[in-house]
Order: C-alpha cells, then sequence, then structure tokens
C-alpha cells in the first residue's frame, strides 16, 4: 500500500533521509512533467485545429504509410509548441537533484528536449526526440531542415529517397536496445526511484518502477493522479510535478538554492 507523502510538507523523516542518503538515484518522466510548460499530455484531450483526432492514431507507423502528410502536419504543430515551451520549476529540481547525486540517470519519455534545457545532464530518450528527422526506410539521420520547409509536405531521404519522418518512437515500434539496456540497467541499480508524470501505461517504460521495486529501491511516484503504478508505490505524492519536486528539493537539500534560479 502506498503511503501518501504532502507535497510540500509532512515528508516523513525516514523518506527525507532515504533520499539524501541515495549513493544512485534513477526518474523516469512522462508527458505530465512537460505539462505545466504548456505541452499537453498525450491523454489530455486535444486543443484546437487537431480535437478531432486522437494522437494515438496518429503517432503509428500505420498512420504514417496511410497519411504521411497529415502525421507531418501534426508532427509540424508540435514542434513549433515544443519550440516555445520553456522548463518548469520540476525540470528545474531535477536538473538541481542530479547536482546532488553521483550517480543520477534521467530516464524520459517526453521528445521535448526540455529536461536538457533546465541543465540536466544524464538524459536519456527513450522514445526519441521530436526536433530529430531520420529516414522511414533506411533509417538514416537527416538534416532538420529537410523537414521543416512547410513546403514540402513530405520531406525526401537524400541517401535513398525515401520518407523521411520524425524521430521519436511511436506505438508499435521498438525501442533503441541501447537506450533501453541504459535505462534498464539505472533502474535495477537504484536506490532510489521516481516516477513521475507518467501513466504508466506505455510498456516498456512503465516496467522501469517495476524493475527498480524488484531490485530493492524505494520508489517514489509523483502525479496529481492515481496510475496503475499506485498501489505498489513506496510513496505515492499526488500533486503536479512543478510543485511537488521543488518541494522536495527543498525539504532534502535546503542548502541546494532555488530550482528555478538556473
Ligand atoms: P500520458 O499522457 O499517458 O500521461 C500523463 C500523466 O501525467 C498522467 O498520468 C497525468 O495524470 C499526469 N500529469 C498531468 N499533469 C501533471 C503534472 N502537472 N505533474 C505531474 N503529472 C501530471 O503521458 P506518458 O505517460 O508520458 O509515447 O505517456 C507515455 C507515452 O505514451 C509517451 O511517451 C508517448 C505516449 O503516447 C510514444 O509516443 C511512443
Amino acid at each position: 500500500m502506498a503511503d501518501q507523502a504532502g507535497a510540500a510538507s509532512g515528508m516523513p523523516e525516514s523518506f527525507i533521509e532515504a533520499v539524501r542518503s541515495a549513493k544512485s538515484v534513477a526518474v523516469l518522466t512522462g508527458a505530465g512533467v512537460s505539462a505545466e510548460s504548456g505541452v499537453p499530455t498525450f491523454r489530455d484531450a486535444q486543443t484546437g485545429l487537431w480535437a478531432r483526432y486522437d494522437p494515438q492514431q496518429l503517432a503509428t507507423p500505420e498512420a504514417f504509410r496511410a497519411n504521411p502528410e497529415l502525421v507531418w502536419e501534426w508532427y509540424r504543430w508540435r514542434r513549433e509548441l515544443v519550440s516555445k515551451a520553456q522548463p518548469n520549476p520540476g525540470h528545474f529540481a531535477l536538473a538541481a537533484i542530479e547536482e546532488k547525486v553521483s550517480d543520477f540517470t534521467l530516464i524520459t519519455q517526453n521528445v521535448d528536449s526540455l529536461h536538457r534545457l533546465a541543465g540536466s545532464n544524464n538524459v536519456v530518450e527513450v522514445h526519441g526526440n521530436i526536433m530529430k528527422t531520420c529516414c522511414f526506410d533506411c533509417s538514416a539521420d537527416a538534416e532538420e531542415e529537410d523537414a521543416s520547409k512547410a513546403e514540402v509536405k513530405v520531406p525526401r531521404c537524400q541517401l535513398c529517397g525515401g520518407m523521411l519522418r520524425p524521430g521519436v518512437v511511436w506505438f508499435g515500434e521498438s525501442l533503441v536496445a541501447d537506450v533501453l539496456r541504459t535505462a534498464t540497467e539505472a533502474s535495477q541499480r537504484c536506490d532510489v526511484f521516481f516516477s513521475i508524470g507518467t501513466s504508466s501505461a506505455v510498456y516498456p517504460a512503465a516496467a522501469l518502477p517495476f524493475e527498480a521495486l524488484t531490485h530493492g529501491a524505494m520508489v517514489i511516484e509523483i502525479n496529481p493522479d492515481k496510475t496503475p503504478f499506485t498501489p505498489r508505490a513506496t510513496y505515492s505524492i499526488q500533486a503536479p510535478s512543478g510543485e511537488a519536486l521543488p518541494a522536495l528539493v527543498e525539504a532534502i537539500w535546503p542548502d541546494a538554492g532555488s530550482p528555478n534560479a538556473h
């Protein structure tokens, strides 16, 4: 049964001490961490132009084969949204934790680069990066400019002529083996694991908190809503990450300074 830890106060001393003394920390983040930066989560209702489309029906190889122009249009809109987004206090707090822990791995399902922008260094992007472009056929990386020209509806690979696509992992696709291995090993060796802003619904990333638990780590979930993982979490902090994470850093490392000050 998950213990409830308050966002700003009432954190049990055992919890604070365990995080403070951790030698190895792994963090898994999902779309919820970027919600306070204005990037909609996958399970939020979409707004405006894209309200009638389900992201789960656009972010697939099948959707791309069936209508590459539509999928590119959606990604150009998301790229624009992401390029205007700024890290929020939750992102900065995670960068502050990295400075305090010798072995720190930030595994993110987010494709928006906001963790790096906030100053995090050891970031493992398990679902790729939306600003990257590669070939659907030969997988070669492509220059960003090839894809950013809005007049070119479906940009083409200069090597093989295949359709270019955004460098993200779509539903039904496998994660890059080395990347998944790095994420799994970090989850298995950590003392403390955080699962933050993720619905814990999309595998294999959703298996990582379970890997951590199985290997004896304390697992803390931060999410305003309950998820399938909540009953298994050692502590569940039911609050937005942009509030809970700075409060947690302040409680554990009062000398860390304001995580917003980067
Ligand atoms: P989801 O959209 O599935 O879930 C977002 C989670 O964030 C939900 O559990 C929300 O309750 C929570 N949330 C919302 N606002 C929050 C806040 N301010 N602070 C903390 N949590 C908040 O996003 P992911 O779990 O990241 O994959 O989705 C996993 C993957 O499914 C994505 O990477 C993407 C997707 O479809 C691919 O594209 C392969």
